[in-house]
């Protein structure tokens, strides 16, 4: 499978995503490859954390790949692999439109209040531009940063959930401490201590909410042709 986690806003959780389910994938025991397609290199910072914490010991491969070529580069890499993560940076970048034309899943963070209309219009139209060259992407987004208080997540929610192009995944991840001090050791919630249970779940259920949308696609592909 090739996961790109992606869109074009900053600091909407894309890094956090990706790591995680890098980290989440090696622990159900995939062979991951983990690619950053950002600039900015934070996932690549993230695994040199992780290299201080585990003694080398990281559990997938990393790679830096931006550019034009990088689908070229992905689609071979998957060969050698179960899973590929790629990391993007938060803009409509060559770098993303090439990871995406090659992957099966688009997953796009969106953090409440955050979100404004103009930028889920870009997203959907990147994503119109890119599916006839890739029409099998299926195209997931989901709320990342979630508030335990405030109607900001219902509201953004009912945004999301209209688009047409992405499909929303009711299954959003909290603004939790655990993620940020996770990342600052090159862990992810998965695997930091102490324990926090409902991050642990909010991962686990993200997943299953990929895997399901998955399976989905693949009855629907198979029923249409
Ligand atoms: N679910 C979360 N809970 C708490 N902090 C988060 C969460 N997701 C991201 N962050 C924090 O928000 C900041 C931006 O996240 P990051 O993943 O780097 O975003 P992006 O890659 O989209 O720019 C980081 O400091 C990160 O630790
Ligand atoms: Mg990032």
């Amino acid at each position: 499978m090739i996961y790109t986690v992606g869109g074009i806003k900053g600091g909407s959780g894309k890094t956090t995503l990706a790591t995680n389910l890098a980290v989440y994938l090696i622990q159900q025991g995939r062979d991951v490859i983990l690619v950053d397609a950002d600039d900015q290199e934070s996932a690549t910072d993230f695994t040199s954390f992780r290299h201080q914490t585990l003694d080398g010991e990281i559990g997938y491969t990393a790679v830096k790949i931006t550019g034009r070529e990088l689908n070229a580069h992905v689609t071979r890499l998957a060969t050698k692999c179960d899973d590929v993560v790629i990391d993007t940076g938060g803009r409509d970048t060559v770098s993303q439109r090439s990871a995406i034309t090659v992957s099966d899943v688009y997953l796009v963070p969106f953090a409440p209040r955050s979100l404004d209309i103009w930028t889920l219009r870009k997203v959907e139209n990147l994503i119109a531009e890119i599916i006839p060259f890739n029409p099998r992407l299926v195209c997931l987004t989901f709320i990342n940063k979630a508030d335990a208080r405030g109607n900001y997540k219902e509201d953004t929610s009912d945004l999301l959930r209209e688009s047409t192009v992405l499909q929303f995944l009711d299954t959003s991840i909290g603004n939790r401490i655990s993620f940020a001090n996770a990342a600052s050791s090159g862990l992810g919630v998965i695997e930091n201590k102490p324990t926090d249970e409902k991050a642990i779940n909010e991962m686990k259920e993200l997943y299953e909410g990929i895997r399901k949308a998955l399976v989905n696609k693949d009855k629907g592909d198979k029923t249409t042709t």
